[in-house]
């Protein structure tokens, strides 16, 4: 089993960014523990962070022959992005949105979600280990299918 594992806008800045909101794990630190857990389970994993809108659509359309499933944290996106919705959709794989923070009990803007309602489910507020549940629970839901 192979997942693609994205990673939106301003993602690539962790460990600086707003450490008291976000942490001070880098996005290197997340993917090392991501690859810990992957061996775990036995699957494997690509990832890319970009900053842009579009890198994210290409990514996204580019995973159908290749990958079982899609972890995303789509970050500012989430909010706004009815593109990357829509790749999603069209692409029809199996994903699960995560959240380094608990998007629900932080500014109104935040609280609406265009990727959860094609998504398998949402994880939020827990940090890192966000990611981890996160793949625990898209590598169990391919598992049964
Ligand atoms: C985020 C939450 C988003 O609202 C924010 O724009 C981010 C990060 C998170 O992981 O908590 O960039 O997706």
């Amino acid at each position: 089993m192979k997942f693609l594992i994205l990673h939106g806008p301003n993602l690539n800045l962790l460990g600086k960014r707003e450490p008291a909101i976000y942490g001070s794990q880098t996005l290197e630190d997340i993917e090392f523990l991501l690859v810990q857990l992957s061996s775990q389970l036995g699957c494997e994993l690509s990832f890319f962070q970009s900053n842009n809108e579009g890198s994210l659509i290409d990514a996204i359309q580019g995973a159908a022959q290749e990958y079982h499933g899609i972890l995303i944290n789509p970050a500012a996106y989430t909010h706004t992005s009815i593109a990357i919705r829509d790749a999603l959709s069209a692409v029809g794989l199996p994903t699960v949105e995560v959240h380094l923070s608990n998007i629900h009990r932080r500014e109104t803007f935040r609280h609406t979600s265009m990727v959860a309602p094609v998504a398998i489910g949402q994880i939020c507020g827990f940090g890192s280990d966000s990611y981890m549940l996160g793949l625990r629970a898209l590598f169990n839901y391919v598992k049964n299918l």
